[in-house]
């Protein structure tokens, strides 16, 4: 069985990051989305994965490079314009050939530590229905797409983004796929907002009368879409690590919880509470580190109280402010202003958001 992971999209909601960096690029617990998403469909037992990539294609690349160091063999292919997920299925036709496939939206995170996903990818692949869904009840559907199960799991009714949902059923960013999905896709026609829907394309093999089957999983799963999922899936990540400290603790530091170190990271006279992870050559001094916390390479942090937030590589941070929640750009500086300024000095990208709290 092969893997197409879909990495296209422009990350609007991720702005001011995402003018430089893809969404699926952006570290959780200090590993890139995509890497998670790539982990993930190797302990799936599936080795064999083409990225499709959108404008973000050489930095993609310079990340991931040919799957070697994460154990799989990676193929780069372009989809020229975000036509929809059943057009990317289309245009990896030429990977895909009539083998069947698992489609991984990149920016989908599912932390599946008790197994059910790899559960139900093997049922998938056992039973080889024309297509298999993973769903999950949400409280608010209206943002996915939206199945209708009968009791045995065979799927009814599959609706993308309805205004008035008929269930609670989410569809996971994880499909199962034979060959019978292309035939689909080349007989519908885009929906109202111009895609070629995916959902569109299995309720075409509904219709048809194929085999289509939902499972249900209730584990841990977003797409990263917004600041929050990131500081959420972070948080997440953080807590199925566990403590290795390979980087320098001074003797009047203390770590609690699970903390990772990474090589060459100091801790000098601070307090690192975890889930928390510190990345290779970082400093961090004077400070308190809390809970749900990534800091990546190359970064200083001193004098600062910093608590369930993703601070990205070479990064400097000095604030006697608390800081929480916190999304911190790469080479971004947070620091004193000069003696005497009549306030502070914001130098900030376009979309970044600031929000301050009266002492
Ligand atoms: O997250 C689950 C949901 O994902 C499902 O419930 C929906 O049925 C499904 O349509 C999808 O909805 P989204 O609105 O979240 O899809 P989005 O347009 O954000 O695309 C998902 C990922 O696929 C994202 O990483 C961008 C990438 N993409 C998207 C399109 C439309 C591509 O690579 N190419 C494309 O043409």
């Amino acid at each position: 069985m092969k893997a197409l992971v879909l990495t296209g999209g422009s990350g609007v909601r991720l702005r001011p990051f995402t003018y430089s960096t893809p969404k699926q690029l952006i570290p959780l617990a200090n590993k890139p989305v995509l890497e998670h998403v790539v982990t993930h469909l190797r302990e799936l037992g599936v080795t064999e994965i083409c990225l499709l990539t959108g404008d973000w294609a050489d930095a993609i690349s310079a990340v991931m490079g040919d799957g070697s160091r994460l154990g799989v063999s990676l193929t780069y292919l372009r989809q020229d314009q975000p036509l929809g997920l059943a057009h990317a299925v289309q245009t990896a036709r030429p990977f895909l050939g009539d083998d069947d496939f698992l489609m991984y939206l990149g920016d989908n995170i599912l932390a599946d530590a008790a197994g059910r996903v790899a559960e139900i990818v093997a049922e998938f692949r056992e039973r080889r229905p024309a297509a298999g869904l993973v769903v999950q009840k949400v409280a608010d559907p209206r943002a996915y797409g939206v199945a209708e199960v009968d009791t045995d799991g065979s799927v009814l009714r599959l609706v993308e983004k309805p205004p008035q949902p008929r269930t609670d059923l989410a569809v996971v960013g994880l499909y199962y796929f034979t060959a019978a999905i292309h035939e689909a896709t080349d007989a519908i026609t885009p929906s109202a907002r111009g895609e070629l829907e995916i959902t569109d394309a299995v309720q075409w093999l509904i219709g048809r009368g194929s085999e289509v089957v939902a499972r249900r999983y209730s584990g841990f799963w977003k797409d990263v879409g917004q600041a929050v999922d990131v500081l959420q899936c972070n948080r997440w990540l953080l807590g199925e690590l566990t403590t290795d400290v390979r980087g320098e603790v001074d003797p009047v530091s203390e770590l609690c919880g699970q903390v990772v170190i990474e090589p060459g990271a100091r801790v000098v006279r601070s307090r690192i509470e975890g889930p928390a992870i510190i990345g290779e050559g970082t400093l961090i001094e004077d400070s308190w580190i809390g809970p749900g916390t990534s800091i990546g390479r190359d970064c200083v942090v001193r004098d600062t109280y910093l608590l369930d937030s993703v601070v990205l590589q070479g990064a400097s941070i000095r604030t006697p402010r608390r800081l929480h929640g916190s999304l911190v750009g790469r080479f971004a500086t947070v620091g004193p202003g000069e003696q005497g300024d009549p306030g502070h000095r914001l130098m900030i990208g376009d979309h970044a958001r600031i929000e301050m709290t009266v002492a």
